[in-house]
């Protein structure tokens, strides 16, 4: 991550903190809470829980549907974050901007609106070892359905993509490229740019369909340079809120695309003569009302995170990965999966402790008051290859200080202790 490493300072105290009042919560008893989940989903800063109770509490409506001043403004003001987000990854209009409930729902609209119009039995979609299930089922659904074939490229020993074997995969079948940004297991950043470069040029038709959950966090996106036909986010995640998400595709992809539920507010003319008409992308893929709230609250983080710099944010976490390293590594009994070469990895940690289960580890780390995320982090493929069922998952956000690296520390000395 380019931003890592330019201009890093060693600072291990977010600024940011006190932003987010939730982190001054205490758990069993009074302790501190060291909140290491963020990869799951992030704490709100006031600014976001703010923007959303002021819609609450004066000037809520729905939208698109009223005449009245308050339904106006509030239109105009989720047209506007659509706008914002277009600008937050560099695409070139609003238009390319979907609302969708999060990045789950991205690809499936991808797969269901996309795929049934443009896939056929024996095509084939393209997906790596290293994906989230939102990133797979999808597209076993469609093979289901119409029966293409998902070939999955596979990984190095380290975690990374073997981009040879992931190149010899695609051929004139491949229709669909689909591959995270980051990995929400081990923190490994893709190299998405060249990844879309050599699908371009093995099979200029193929689309590429980039899972940005958690790149966009880590990272600036530009979607014009990266280049994906999708690129899709949730809002949680990137301190918003949960309920909301976004898809970006490119204009001929939206508009070649069928609509993906049938509603209120995505077509222009229905009848029973004269049959349906839809509109025109974005709203064409936005049936019923939207999470409206949430829009705004979304809103409101973008306008947060760029206020600060998506480089500021990802040098802090570069910092704080460089100390976690260095600190996991020096206590007993730690392994440590995936590469740890922080110039391609984002403050996510994934690890087992010798002799005891991850449930089991997550149990005492909670009782000292560290909260992280066990299991198989819905990436079950991934937990095959690496040859185990689970793994404990440290993730830090903008707010994660070292303070609560140490309540890590300390906590694995004490599960160390214990078996
Ligand atoms: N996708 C989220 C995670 O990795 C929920 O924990």
């Amino acid at each position: 991550m380019a931003e890592n490493t330019a201009g890093a300072k060693i600072k291990l105290e977010s600024p940011w903190r006190n932003d987010f009042p939730a982190l001054q919560t205490t758990v069993h008893g009074g302790k501190t809470l060291a909140f290491l989940d963020s990869a799951a989903s992030a704490q709100k800063p006031v600014c976001v829980i703010e923007a959303m109770d002021t819609v609450l509490r004066g000037g809520y409506s729905n939208i698109h549907r009223g005449l009245y001043e308050i339904s106006q403004n509030l239109s105009q003001a989720y047209e506007d974050v659509r706008k914002k987000i277009a600008g937050f990854i560099n695409a070139p209009s609003q238009k390319n901007i979907v609302f969708v409930s999060n990045a789950t729902e991205g690809v499936n609209l991808v797969g269901q609106s996309w795929g049934r119009v443009h896939l056929s039995s024996g095509d084939e979609v393209l997906i790596t070892g290293i994906e989230h299930h939102a990133n797979i089922v999808p597209w076993y659904l469609l093979a289901d359905q119409i029966g293409i074939k998902v070939k999955v490229a596979p990984l190095q020993e380290d975690g990374t993509l073997d981009l040879q074997a992931f190149e010899q995969l695609i051929n004139n079948k491949t229709k669909l490229v689909a591959f995270t940004h980051v990995s929400n297991v081990l923190g490994i950043i893709n190299p998405v740019k060249e990844l879309v470069a050599k699908v371009r040029a093995l099979n200029p038709e193929a689309k590429i369909l980039i899972d940005g959950s958690q790149g966009i966090v880590h990272q600036s996106v530009d979607v014009t340079d990266l280049d994906p036909d999708f690129y899709v986010f949730t809002g949680h995640k990137l301190y918003g809120p949960t309920g909301i998400g976004v898809l970006y595709g490119k204009a001929d992809a939206l508009e070649s695309m069928a609509p993906y539920q049938g509603g209120g507010d995505m077509v222009d003319l229905v009848s029973h003569i004269k049959g349906i008409t839809y509109r025109e992308p974005p709203y064409r893929f936005e049936a019923g009302t939207p999470p409206i709230v949430e829009v705004i609250g979304l809103g409101a983080a973008i306008d947060y995170v760029q206020g600060i710099g998506m480089g500021v944010i990802a040098a802090h976490e570069y910092a704080l990965s460089k100390y976690a390293l260095e600190a996991l590594r020096g206590l007993d009994g730690i392994h440590l999966y995936g590469t740890q070469d922080l110039s391609r990895k984002a403050g996510i940690f994934s690890f087992n402790v010798d002799g005891a289960h991850s449930s089991d580890v997550a149990v005492i780390l909670d009782q000292c008051g560290v909260a992280v995320r066990t299991g198989h982090h819905c990436a079950m493929p991934l937990m095959e290859m690496l040859g185990v069922d689970s793994t404990v998952r440290a993730s830090f956000g903008m707010y994660t200080n070292k303070d609560d690296i140490d309540a890590l520390c300390s906590g694995l000395r004490k599960v160390r202790e214990f078996f």
